[in-house]
């Protein structure tokens, strides 16, 4: 491990995109950094700024003219698939990766193909790539090769849940995740769904129930931490708003809830922890609880049997960017902290 002084070469691979956009602001101000390389196919040749007027004035080449091996860190800021085959490249070079696509998070390749709909380019990767939910990761994060980045609906299930499913709380159905997601979720290409004026004033609900891509990733990872998993009835909106997302989880209890109970296993989980915050009782989290910061902020509520967890976080952020560069600081043994807001 280097010291606290030490700069390290880091690399956007995607650089034009939101989140890609949102990791060169982050980390042109952290203070262990060089931003080498920053790619772009469509706008090479230009600088992030040209792209977005507030981003840093930094240069755009194409990806083919990376070089991995220079790199400490490579962040990989694109589709599936796409992201898959530059991991390989930037792996063999001997970079470390931190890939925000989905490629990676599923252990399975049959499931993955399933539920993406394409052959994996990397399969013998995927048991060996760390899932990056930050605060369950932290053992292994600092020997990962390749970090697969959480999803950011699966960030707030995960967070929300994680808790009770570790401390073996048995449910008597399916849990509803009813998911609200800013527009900047879905990436800068518009689609007709994504569009500004169909998306202004309205609220969209979209792959209900099972249909998400997101839902293996939530069950996967919950299975691996307790036996007690429940199943999840998931329902994703889109909502006006550019950034953020909020999810209200409706978890129906086998016993009657002991609140202060299930309240102080939240706190002994996340009392530590600089990006996770437990509303104190009565309180509600809102899209404002997060916005713009790396912060996962989470309320808990009872009525009757029914504990209701609301889990909001900034998509680009704890949702992405911020959690990828969150993975980076416990990777290289710097202050987790570092270059966050929140
Ligand atoms: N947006 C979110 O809130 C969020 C949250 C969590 C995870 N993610 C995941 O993070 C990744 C990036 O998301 P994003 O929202 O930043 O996407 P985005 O805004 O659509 O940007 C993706 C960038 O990748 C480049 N690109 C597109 N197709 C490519 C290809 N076939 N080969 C190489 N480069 C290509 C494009 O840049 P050029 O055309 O300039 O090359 C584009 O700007 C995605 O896998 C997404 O699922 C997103």
């Amino acid at each position: 491990m280097q010291g606290a002084s030490h700069r390290y070469k880091v690399g956007i691979i995607g650089a034009t995109g939101y989140t890609g956009c949102e990791l060169a602001r982050l980390l042109a101000c952290h203070p262990n950094v060089d931003l080498d390389v920053l790619t772009s196919e469509s706008f090479a040749g230009q600088m992030l700024s040209d792209v977005y007027p507030s981003a840093p004035a930094l240069p755009l080449v194409p990806s083919a003219d990376a070089s991995f091996g220079e790199l400490d860190i490579a962040y990989l800021c694109l589709p599936h698939a796409a992201a898959a085959e530059t991991a390989l490249r930037a792996l063999e070079a001997g970079s470390r990766v931190i890939d925000l696509s989905a490629d990676f998070r599923l252990r399975s390749v049959e499931l993955y193909e399933k539920t993406y709909q394409t052959r994996h380019p990397a399969p013998e990767w995927l048991d060996r790539a760390v899932y990056g939910l930050t605060e369950y990761a932290r053992e292994a994060l600092p020997e990962a090769r390749l970090v697969a980045n959480p999803g950011c609906y699966p960030t707030t299930v995960l967070l929300a849940l994680l808790p009770l499913v570790k401390l073996g709380v048995r449910v008597s159905g399916r849990v509803v995740v009813d998911a609200k997601s800013g527009v900047s979720g879905a990436g800068r290409k518009p689609t007709q769904l994504t569009h500004s004026v169909e998306v202004a004033d309205n609220l969209t609900p979209y792959k209900l129930g099972r249909a998400h891509r997101h839902l293996p990733e939530m069950e996967q990872e919950l299975n691996r931490f307790g036996t007690t998993a429940p199943e999840l009835c998931f329902v994703p909106h889109l909502l006006a708003i550019p950034r953020g997302m909020l999810s209200t989880i409706y978890v129906p209890l086998c016993d009657s809830p002991d609140e202060s109970a299930l309240r102080a296993a939240f706190e002994k989980e996340y009392s530590e922890e600089p990006f996770v915050h437990l509303l104190p009782q009565g309180q509600v989290a809102t899209v404002a609880h997060a916005h713009l910061t790396n912060r996962a902020a989470i309320s808990l509520n009872v009525c009757g049997n029914m504990l209701i967890i609301v889990s909001v976080i900034d998509n680009l952020l704890k949702g992405a960017s911020g959690q990828a560069l969150q993975n980076m600081n416990v990777m290289l043994g710097l202050d987790e902290t570092t270059a966050l807001p929140g």
